[in-house]
């Protein structure tokens, strides 16, 4: 063996997307804090994604974050990202995970067909009627008219544009 026995890995290679370069190849998957209360982040949360960033990722995907009201479940411990009010939480986050020196991405989701096992005001609602193997109840099919109101919420509030 050589004195420099030093193994140099692809993942520590920088990463160039388009305007951003990624420092690395490691990325923080989509997972959250909890600290939510009624859809929207409470203080702490943003504490937690600067930790995770200073950690060396070169990326950081906030999850939990959901685009419609009927993605809720009772505990409302996802974030409400259709909501105006819910824009300071986001930016909290995105400017945690950016001063960590990591990318922030937020993975948006409707829950769909699937509850997870969680408590939930709303039946779960799919294009089809089609059951999830993860649960014991075919969800609603949406009406012809819900697809577009629900792909709508994907849309930023207003006030985010
Ligand atoms: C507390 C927690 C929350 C998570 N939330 C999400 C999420 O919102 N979206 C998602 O796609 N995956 C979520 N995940 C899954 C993780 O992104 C990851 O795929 C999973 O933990 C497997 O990776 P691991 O073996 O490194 O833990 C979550 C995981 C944990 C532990």
């Amino acid at each position: 063996m050589t004195a420099d026995a030093t193994v140099h890995s692809p993942l520590g290679a920088p990463l160039r997307i388009r305007e951003h370069t990624l420092r690395n190849r490691m990325v923080a998957t989509a997972h959250a804090t909890g600290l939510v209360r009624e859809g929207l982040g409470l203080p702490g949360d943003g504490d937690y994604w600067a930790r995770i960033a200073s950690g060396g990722v070169a990326m950081v995907i906030t999850g939990a974050t959901i685009t419609a009201r009927d993605s809720q479940p009772r505990s409302g411990n996802l974030i409400e990202a259709f909501r105006p009010e819910a824009r300071p939480t986001l930016q909290v986050q995105a400017q945690a995970i950016s001063a960590g020196g990591a990318l922030p991405v937020c993975q948006l989701v409707h829950l769909g067909r699937e509850t997870r096992g969680a408590e939930t005001w709303f039946a779960p609602v799919a294009p089809s009627s089609v059951r999830s193997p993860r649960e014991p109840s075919r969800p609603t099919r949406s009406s012809v008219s819900g697809c577009p109101r629900r792909a709508r919420c994907w849309r930023p509030p207003t006030s985010a544009r």
